[in-house]
């Protein structure tokens, strides 16, 4: 190949929608409308380009085309804290299969997912694409994505790596944090996935890392990723991020996404001037003809664009409803046989979001909403409030007119339109007329922006206060109850309203049969088994990041900071939480932080109802080799049929290095238990598991010692515990890499 063959299979053909230097490259820009992004094609060499896809909920592309009856929709599955909330890596990584195949289907080679970085704050805009504020969760469940996605010879990509925890400034924004924190909490679940699921393809992330871009930095791609975790696909930059293409090279970031012309000439340009070794030119070069030889376009796989649409809706009505976590439930689900009538409260009963905004949005067919669903399940909804919701909802519409001239305005979240709340007579009315009520409340969020701390988001808005308590009010004075739905994409408060209803189902963003499977959970045709993979804090400010996350920044979408490598600013310049952020938490994140403070929560990480109760009998634990079996038996003893997630957490014993009270190690999920019915589940934790990472020693160490093994249905609900001893301290050398480049200053736990 020559050289100048060379940087163009390193940078891809540009991006539709952007007009200039920046257009797509002819002859892949048909191959399939609305996918992300295609590589270089090298017809001499008969090069194919391949194609890159979004994203996390499901494939996203244009779902139809110019000239073309075809429609080409794909599927919305539940969102990607759904997914992590169902904690059943076997159902995720089933609909990770389905995902790969519609992938495949249309014709795409790579799917670009999951995104698993860590919810540090409530807040960030992204966070319903991810999974956890945990790493094991976001590891496990990233891990069974990639298995489903790559069992159809689709390359997955797991994103965006690495520390890119806000939206704020995401293009130049500096996560500051130790080497520790980044080890234990932010790389820990890429770690997972490297080793378990061998992802094809890795996407580096916008944001610094401690000074430097993550796609220019040679520690993070190839020390720590390829030397130490032995990753052996290919890395590619988040679109259009970092600032210096030879630098990306160097450091082991293989492909420009979507590619620049003056990316191009400037690899020329470094290889030509010798600040680029030919020899790295070459490994990125071989990396990218490895995925483009794996690939099904590279084969000749003949695409259907006839994917099983109606089997995949299935799929993701069933792991919605195994992903809504129950909150509260003082007999008033699932339904009574009595219950017929219903009346539904709140803009999203009719409008249901399927999921939130940006490149993890899917051009789905059909969104069930929840009148649809209830509807479906033969209950009958209260026609008028319906009708006059629904025609509150078009004139609404109306009003909000989408930017059509700036692209980033369009694709930022839909400014919610304000929820109406009927007057107190009629809501009384109402109340004579049916058998129960629901109140919905909804949140979308998205790319570019993170979330406020402010009603109508965080907080509810005095609408969605006014309406919980009216209806609560009226309903109950006619001996009737209510259930709020919380049909959200993150975390709200909770704490001052929650015991105002008589159930609290969190239906999160559901994909696009999530009425279905809010009425297969309120009808009790499923049984919730759900669970937090985050805290739910009181207030706002008891995060621990909270101090350090852009609560209230006001953004706009001429910020400049949007597009890449413009942060000029002196450092006396540059704004706290915006220009940087400092991680002064370190690894005490979410339950980490709030259970070592013993801090009262609204729901603990781990936490979630059931329509039935579990016990646990006979917790034991056995060595072999380094690694704990530890095995407990679950009995269901209620009255239903029911599933109950088995949580590991480890409490270390005294060390020199700080430590969290406890850390989730390990996690099972039983079957379906008829009641009566009893199930041993066995999880393993190896030695090494319970290591920290000790910067002085660069090392991971295992402490010699007995540690507390809590065998817990949430973090905060111990059910056994065990002694685990271990007898000799080990520990894993590392590299002295990704430091501070001045010292911060840590939160004290
Ligand atoms: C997002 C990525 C996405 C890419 C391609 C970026 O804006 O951060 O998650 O995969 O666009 O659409």
């Amino acid at each position: 190949m020559t050289l100048d063959e060379k940087a163009k299979l390193l940078t891809g053909t540009g991006m539709e929608g952007f007009s200039g230097d920046i257009a797509v490259v002819g002859e892949t820009n048909g191959l399939v409308p609305g996918a992300a992004g295609t590589t270089c094609p090298i017809p001499r060499l008969g090069i194919p380009s391949i194609v890159l896809g979004d994203g996390p909920a499901g494939l996203r592309i244009h779902p139809t085309r110019d000239g073309d009856t075809a429609t080409y929709y794909c599927t919305a599955f539940p969102v990607g804290t759904l997914l992590a909330s169902t904690w059943n890596p076997e159902l995720v990584e089933r609909v990770g299969e389905a995902m790969g195949n519609e992938a495949l289907e249309y014709g795409v080679d790579v799917l670009l997912t999951p995104a698993l970085n860590i919810q540090r704050n409530p807040l960030c805009g992204r966070n319903y694409e991810y999974y956890s504020e945990d790493p094991v969760v976001s590891g496990k469940m990233a891990s069974a994505i990639i298995r489903g996605v790559q069992a159809n010879g689709v390359g997955a990509s797991p994103k965006h790596f690495a520390a890119n925890n806000q939206e704020t400034n995401r293009m130049a924004s500096d996560s500051r944090l130790t080497q520790r924190a980044l080890r234990e909490i932010y790389l820990r679940g890429f770690e997972i996935v490297v080793r378990e699921s061998q992802p094809l393809t890795i996407m580096t992330s916008y944001n610094l890392i401690d000074g430097v871009y993550s796609s220019e930095s040679r520690d993070l791609l190839t020390t720590v990723l390829r030397d130490e975790w032995g990753f052996g696909g290919m890395v590619m930059t988040d679109w259009f991020g970092g600032k210096d293409a030879a630098a990306q090279i160097r450091a082991g970031n293989d492909l420009m996404m979507p590619g620049l012309p003056a990316q191009h000439d400037s690899i020329v340009a470094a290889v030509n001037n010798g600040s680029l070794a030919i020899e790295d030119v070459d490994v990125s070069v071989k990396r990218i003809l490895n995925l483009v030889l794996a690939s099904p376009r590279f084969k000749g796989y003949a695409f259907s664009n006839k994917p099983d649409l109606e089997a995949h809706a299935r799929i993701a009505r069933q792991s919605a409803a195994e992903g809504m976590v129950l909150l509260e439930n003082r007999g008033a689900l699932p339904f009574s046989a009595a219950v017929k009538n219903i009346v539904a409260f709140g803009i999203t009963s009719y409008d249901f979001i399927a999921g939130g905004t940006g490149s993890g949005d899917v051009n789905e067919a059909y969104t069930v909403s929840l009148k649809e669903g209830l509807t479906n399940a033969g209950y009958n909804l209260d026609a008028d409030m319906a009708a006059s919701y629904e025609k509150y909802i078009a004139s609404e519409n109306e009003k909000i007119k989408p930017d059509t001239i700036n692209p980033l305005a369009a694709a930022m979240p839909k400014v919610r339109m304000s929820e109406p709340v009927p007057a107190r007579a009629e809501i009384a009315r109402l109340a004579t007329r049916s058998d129960i009520a629901l109140v919905t409340i909804g949140r979308s969020s998205g790319e570019f922006a993170d979330r406020r701390l402010k009603e109508g988001d965080f907080l509810l808005s005095a609408a969605e206060r006014n309406l919980i308590e009216s209806v609560c009010r009226e309903f109950h004075a006619a001996g009737k109850q209510v259930v709020v739905v919380l049909n959200i994409g993150g975390v709200i408060e909770t704490a001052s309203w929650k015991d105002l209803p008589d159930a609290v189902l969190l239906a999160w963003q559901a994909g696009q049969e999530g009425g279905n499977s809010v009425a297969d959970v309120l009808k009790g045709a499923v049984n919730p088994s759900g669970k937090l993979p985050m805290t739910f804090p009181v207030d706002y400010m008891d995060a621990s990041s909270s101090a350090n996350f852009p609560y209230d920044y006001q953004a706009s979408v001429s910020t400049p900071a949007l597009l890449p490598g413009n942060n000029t600013k002196t450092k006396t310049e540059l704004v706290r939480n915006v220009d940087y952020t400092d991680y002064e938490e370190d690894i005490y994140v979410g339950y980490r932080w709030l259970d070592t403070r013993g801090k009262a929560v609204s729901y603990p990480f781990g936490y979630g109802l059931s329509y039935t109760s579990f016990e646990y009998s006979a917790a034991r634990l056995s060595k072999t080799g380094g690694v704990f079996t530890v095995s407990v038996n679950v009995t269901n003893s209620g009255a239903v049929g029911g599933k109950e997630v088995v949580q590991l957490y480890a409490s270390a014993p005294p060390s020199t290095l700080g430590k969290p009270a406890q850390e989730l190690k390990g996690f099972a999920k039983t079957q379906e238990l008829k009641p009566g019915e009893s199930q041993t589940v066995t999880i393993t934790v190896a030695e090494s598991d319970l290591a920290s990472f000790d910067e002085a020693r660069s090392a991971w160490v295992t402490d010699a010692g007995t540690y507390k093994f809590r065998l817990s249905s949430s973090s905060r609900n111990v059910r056994a515990t065990l002694d685990a001893v271990v007898e000799r301290a080990s520990e894993i050398k590392t590299h002295n890499v990704l430091n501070p480049r001045e010292p911060l200053t840590l939160l004290n736990p």
